[in-house]
């Protein structure tokens, strides 16, 4: 890092790391770099220090200022969405996976012939291990990430649970009863005797065990799903500590988390270099969604949260950090998606993506370590005709009524249901339709008391056009003005819908109780 970081100053040393990089890039070619992906759960947009947050994040500051910090970049607005495309490198509507998220109860998971990105990795030449929250169901043991292209796993399957017992919750259909059982795994063993450990430190811990163990000759793939900083809001009060002066008490405690995981990704980093592995590695931090305002997150002055196709609910806190990178020290303002991880990072690994289904990811390695154009110009946030929202804004009872006269009109024969809550972006331009899900602004707790919202002025429509390039806030409404945009984005999302596959959402299986004294897996 420090013989790159002269670039900027002399001609001596351009061409001095010139060299180096591309000894470094041709030593890729014979060893392909680790790869460390550090997945946060309902991570904000204005949680983190480099956006301005009052929530302290030193280390992710660091490590992004010498990264490339990505601020155009997309997830999805929900855990087992992102957590899917992450694996898949493809769109929920491939894989029916387009409403929601995997309940505990519900049979199924990631469809089995989809090719994951473990799998890819494994074939070229890596060892692949997954610490953290899996998400992507485990009805059935072909589910398990064991089973899915990770050599070893240690974490939990489900979501939501608490972070010092490792118990989930949930009710058991037709049974009139509230299970609480265990969620932790070692392999596809359940974990027990981790009771009272945050899994903050639970899981750097296995994480920083996995590096000092690991041979740095073997390109090593590492998963790093970190609860942090999901509700339940609990975490050590030594890291609230130094929140005194938040005065709302859930993001007092929410800025403690976020200091337990930047701490956690600081000590992972520490064991790749003290392990000899981080000359040679892609780090990758990135949210799995908005924040929710409703458990401390926040994603001012973004519009929505977790839950919303707005863009406080995609929009996401995401870099690459790495000796690699042709350009670190930079911001990217392209146009990058989650689902690009997979394609970027198989091709980073020297390996093919031959036997996935076709892929709506792109390789974006040029544009993140080189700084050129993103290969992405069109992205699909979403198309989901049963959404409801579950979380509905403050003081509303449920979703929006939309003003009949708006909710057709002129787009009437456009060919594409704008009842049906979806998204796509083009370039510079947003199509909303439907219901978008909770569409206030939140300011940061800091700046009120925590309960205030800024409601939009003007009612929603079931059509809206945004700049989001000049109006990232999403608050000039354009559709009028630019009918032909909106002739466009309705036709591709036609292109899309006609695309999809039909919505897989099972009902609950009462089979999945665990029992008094079971484990949350496997029924079938
Ligand atoms: C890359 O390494 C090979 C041998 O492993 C060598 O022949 C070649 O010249 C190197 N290329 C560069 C650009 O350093
Ligand atoms: C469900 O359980 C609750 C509490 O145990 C009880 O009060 C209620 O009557 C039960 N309902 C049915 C339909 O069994
Ligand atoms: C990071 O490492 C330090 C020193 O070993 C330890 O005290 C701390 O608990 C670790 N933090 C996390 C989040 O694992
Ligand atoms: C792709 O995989 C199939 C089956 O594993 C194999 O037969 C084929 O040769 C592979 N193609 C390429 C281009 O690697
Ligand atoms: C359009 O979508 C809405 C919401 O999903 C649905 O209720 C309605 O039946 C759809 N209309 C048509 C004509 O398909
Ligand atoms: C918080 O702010 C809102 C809006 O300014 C106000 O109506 C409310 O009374 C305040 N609540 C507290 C507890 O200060």
């Amino acid at each position: 890092m420090i013989l790159v970081k002269p670039l900027r100053f002399t001609t001596l040393c351009i061409c001095w790391v010139l060299h180096i990089f591309i000894l470094e890039a041709n030593e890729t070619v014979r060893n392909p770099p680790h790869v460390v992906f550090i997945l946060a759960d309902d991570y904000g947009w204005n949680d983190v220090g480099y956006h301005g947050s009052e929530i302290r994040t030193p280390n992710l500051d660091k490590l992004s200022s010498h990264g490339v910090r990505l601020e155009n970049y997309y997830v999805q607005p929900l855990c087992t969405p992102s957590r899917n495309q992450l694996m898949t490198g493809r769109y929920q509507i491939r894989t029916g996976m387009q409403h929601q998220i995997i309940w505990p109860c519900q049979p199924y998971c990631v469809p089995l012939q989809e090719k994951l990105l473990p799998q890819l990795l494994r074939e070229a030449g890596y060892a692949t291990h997954m610490v953290g929250k899996w998400h992507l169901g485990m009805y059935k043991k072909d589910c398990l990430p064991t089973r899915r292209g990770f050599d070893s796993y240690f974490g939990y399957l489900t979501g939501s649970e608490d972070y010092f017992s490792h118990h989930r919750c949930t009710v058991i259909p037709l049974q009139n009863l509230t299970r609480c059982a265990l969620d932790l795994r070692d392999g596809e063993e359940v974990a027990t005797g981790y009771a009272g450990r945050y899994s903050t430190h639970l899981f750097t811990e296995r994480v920083t065990s996995i590096i000092s163990k690991h041979d740095p000759q073997k390109p090593l793939f590492l998963y790093v799903a970190l609860q942090s900083v999901h509700a339940p809001l609990q975490v050590p009060e030594r890291y609230v500590e130094p929140y005194s002066f938040i005065r709302d008490p859930e993001r007092r405690k929410y800025a403690g988390m976020v200091s337990a995981m930047d701490e956690a990704v600081g000590n992972i980093t520490q064991a790749l270099r003290d392990n000899g592995l981080w000359d040679n590695t892609v780090l990758v931090f990135s949210t799995d969604n908005g924040g929710q305002t409703l458990a401390g997150g926040n994603n001012w002055p973004l519009r929505g949260r977790k839950w919303s196709l707005w863009e406080g609910g995609v929009r996401g806190v995401g870099f690459v950090a790495s000796p690699l990178l042709a350009h670190p020290g930079t911001v990217s303002r392209e146009l990058i998606h989650i689902s690009d991880w997979l394609p970027t990072l198989v091709s980073l690994a020297g390996g093919s993506t031959n036997g996935t289904q076709p892929l709506d990811g792109f390789n974006v390695w040029n544009t993140i370590s080189r700084g050129r154009s993103s290969p992405r110009l069109e992205l699909l946030h979403n198309i989901d005709p049963l959404y409801d929202d579950i979380a509905p804004c403050p003081g509303r009872e449920s979703r929006l009524t939309l003003a009949p006269e708006l909710s057709q009109g002129q787009w009437s024969d456009s060919g594409f249901n704008v009842s049906v809550h979806a998204a796509i972006r083009y370039k510079n331009w947003k199509l909303l339709t439907g219901y978008p899900g909770c569409d206030y602004w939140f300011p940061p707790p800091q700046l009120s008391n925590g309960t205030e919202t800024s409601k939009p002025a003007s009612p929603l429509r079931s059509l809206m056009l945004f700049n989001v390039e000049s109006d990232p806030e999403e608050k000039q409404e354009l559709s009028e003005k630019h009918p032909e945009v909106v002739d466009f984005l309705l036709t591709r999302l036609q292109h899309y819908q006609k695309a999809s596959i039909p919505i897989i959402f099972p009902n609950d299986d009462p089979r999945c109780d665990p029992g008094p004294s079971g484990a949350w897996g496997p029924w079938e």
